[in-house]
């Protein structure tokens, strides 16, 4: 199995995460804390007043961390592409003029395809955002409805040949989601066509969550759902599949050409810093975690009150720190050193081992295709023990 080497920035180097909670609409599998704007509602207005409370929260970081400069700026939501370009250029000016930003710093963004109208798309690219991030999820009109997701197979296509044509620095990535209803093994092979078609450089695979109370939950609410066999088999075909078309799987359900592995997320699963900013984000510096307040309302209430919308904050001991490189190092298909593990760790996953959920690779721990699948007992033996 290929595995990629991955990128490493400098230490640093912050990365920047900002939460946009907007949707057009809920999507029926979506626990997510979004607000979702009615044309009867104001969207210009709703804007307004959370790009105030995020222009004083960044302000807030930068008066504390303005001494580093940004390795990655990451967009995700919600829907960041509900915002016009208009506030999309006040929000990177507003980064811009409060952190000094990396030559080649990865601006990527969330874009969900019945936004991504050309010229929308072109003005992401002279914004200066380097990387795009489609929620694409299948390119089945059928599982599309049922999901409620506004855009069709035939728009996401259209909408990734032209990003492709924009030839972006860092790419372009499209979300596909497994054990979707009404999907077969024939919808995903036609799936994994498209995609070999397309070309992407970055593909990301997740497995629909059904223990969620959304309307989509585990019940299916009637709709016929593949099970979890099927699953467990069609991810192992998508790993084949993807490699074949010369994307390598780096983290459990992230594949990429060399050089295109998404950074920002790199940065977590290194266990980098970054700063969370919006509601619901969460930042990571030194041994300092904090969450921002989840709801819209709370969260600017608490940015006019306090300049930043932290709910909580803990600061980490050092065996927790080192507990949290070990399980978000694991995520990556690298594997980890396993100098860094206890004894007791060390015991706990010769278990894992004998299973083929982990196994050694250039002498680092790594998981197995099969151990993606179960990767919580892993990460719960890693933690127990
Ligand atoms: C955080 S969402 C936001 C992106 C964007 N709003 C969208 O829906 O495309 C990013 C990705 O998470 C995945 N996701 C969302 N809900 C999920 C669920 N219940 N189970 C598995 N994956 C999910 C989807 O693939 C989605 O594209
Ligand atoms: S667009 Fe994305 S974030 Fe919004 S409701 Fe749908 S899945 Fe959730």
């Amino acid at each position: 199995m290929a595995v990629i080497s991955v990128w490493v920035g400098p230490m640093s180097s912050l990365a920047l995460y900002i939460h946009v909670p907007f949707c057009g609409q809920r999507c029926a599998y979506c626990h997510f804390d979004i607000k979702v704007l009615h044309p009867r509602s104001d969207p210009a207005a709703f804007e307004l007043r959370y790009l105030d409370a995020l222009q004083q929260e960044l302000n807030h970081y930068a008066g504390e961390y303005g001494g580093r400069s940004l390795s990655s700026v990451f967009l995700g939501g919600g829907t960041p592409s509900r915002l016009p370009l208009a506030a999309l250029t006040r929000l990177t000016a507003a980064v811009r003029a409060a952190f000094a930003v990396d030559p080649d710093c990865e601006w990527s963004m969330e874009v969900n395809p019945e936004d991504a109208h050309p010229t929308y798309l072109n003005g992401l690219a002279e914004l200066g955002f380097t990387r795009l991030s489609f929620g694409v999820q299948t390119f089945d009109d059928r599982a599309l409805a049922v999901l409620k997701r506004p855009h069709d197979g035939a728009g996401a296509q259209a909408v990734l040949a032209h990003c492709a044509r924009l030839g972006l620095p860092h790419g372009f990535s499209l979300d596909l989601m497994l054990g979707l209803p009404y999907q077969t093994e024939a919808t995903l092979a036609r799936d994994l066509d498209v995609i070999a078609a397309l070309q992407p450089p970055h593909v990301s695979v997740y497995m629909l969550e059904t223990d969620l109370p959304t309307s989509l939950d585990k019940t299916g609410r009637g709709l016929p759902m593949p099970d979890e066999d099927d699953q467990a088999e069609w991810y192992e075909r998508v790993v084949a599949r993807l490699a074949a078309l010369g994307l390598a799987h780096y983290e459990i359900s992230n594949f990429a050409r060399p050089g295109f592995a998404c950074r920002h997320n790199l940065t977590y699963w290194q266990r980098g810093d970054y700063l969370g900013l919006g509601p619901a984000a969460h930042g990571f510096v030194g041994a300092c975690a904090w969450a921002n307040h989840e709801r819209l309302n709370d969260w600017q209430a608490a940015v006019a009150r306090q300049g930043h919308g932290r709910a909580s904050e803990e600061r980490w001991s050092a065996a927790r720190c080192h507990n949290e490189v070990l399980l978000q190092g694991m995520r990556l298909l690298r594997g980890i050193d396993p100098e860094h593990l206890s004894v007791a760790q060390r015991t706990a996953l010769k278990v894992h081992q004998a299973a083929d959920l982990l196994q050694y690779r250039d002498k680092r721990l790594a998981l197995t295709v099969k151990g993606c699948l179960l990767a919580n007992e892993v990460f719960t033996s890693l933690l127990d023990s």
